[in-house]
């Protein structure tokens, strides 16, 4: 409505969003994990609820409220955020992969905490690939939606953004640049630039959940058939 400046752009749209971190086993006590806090992918899910969509919000470790109205599943590492996503993706008009999703995991998961050894100063960690989320639901023949993904980066972040963007089969990608100070992964503000095939659309800084509004007014946009 008018009053409440809300927009009905996701009316009857059922969207799927995964948010967060993973967080990959080592041992009993320990994990490999990253600094995301969630609070884009947890902003995307209430403006794109509000925007009238049925959401569904697969969240690794965060220290976040659930938005009103978003249907929440938890999960710890990429394995299990893949299986949430696959199922939750069925579904969905609309996917969104927000996580941070990490790239490797531990080979193997010790079954006894790690000890030291006696005179050993130095040690190694296995890691193993992990699978990509969201380029297995853009990968889709059947059921696929209208895939966006975001691209973390620390330089050339439009340049990479583009080739994540091919190599994934993503609709559109949110470029993020990762390494100033005040924005991306722990920050309450964010700057991005919007790629699809056709265009690309730098939105200046701020706030994560004024950002969020904006994004999925131009998702909405370009998901329409
Ligand atoms: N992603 C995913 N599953 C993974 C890794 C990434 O779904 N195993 C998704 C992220 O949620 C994001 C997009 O892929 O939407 C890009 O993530 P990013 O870490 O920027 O790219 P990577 O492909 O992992 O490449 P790299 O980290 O080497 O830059
Ligand atoms: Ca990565």
């Amino acid at each position: 409505s008018l009053l409440s400046g809300s927009s009905d752009c996701l009316r009857g749209k059922s969207v799927v969003i995964t948010a967060g971190p993973t967080r990959e086993a080592l041992d009993p006590v320990r994990y490999l994990s990253n600094h995301s806090s969630g609070k884009m992918g947890f902003a995307l899910a209430e403006a794109a609820q509000r925007a009238g969509a049925q959401v569904t919000l697969i969240a690794g470790p965060v220290n976040l409220a659930t938005p009103a109205q978003v249907k929440r599943v938890d999960v710890v590492d990429a394995r299990d955020m893949r299986a949430a996503a696959e199922r939750a993706a069925d579904l969905c008009d609309i996917f969104i992969g927000a996580a941070a999703v990490a790239d490797f995991r531990p080979a193997t998961m010790a079954e006894q905490k790690i000890k030291k050894r006696e005179g050993c100063d130095e040690s190694a960690i296995a890691l193993v690939k992990n699978p990509d989320i969201v380029a297995g639901i853009a990968a889709r023949s059947q059921r696929r939606p209208f895939t966006v993904g975001f691209a973390a980066e620390t330089q050339q972040v439009e340049h990479y953004a583009q080739d994540k963007l091919q190599r994934k089969n993503l609709d559109m990608i949110i470029a993020n640049d990762v390494s100033s100070t005040n924005s991306g992964f722990n920050s309450d503000r964010n700057a991005v630039t919007v790629i699809d095939r056709h265009s690309s659309t730098h939105l200046p800084q701020a706030l994560k959940a004024d950002l969020a509004r904006q994004l999925i007014e131009i998702i909405a946009a370009k998901a329409q058939p």
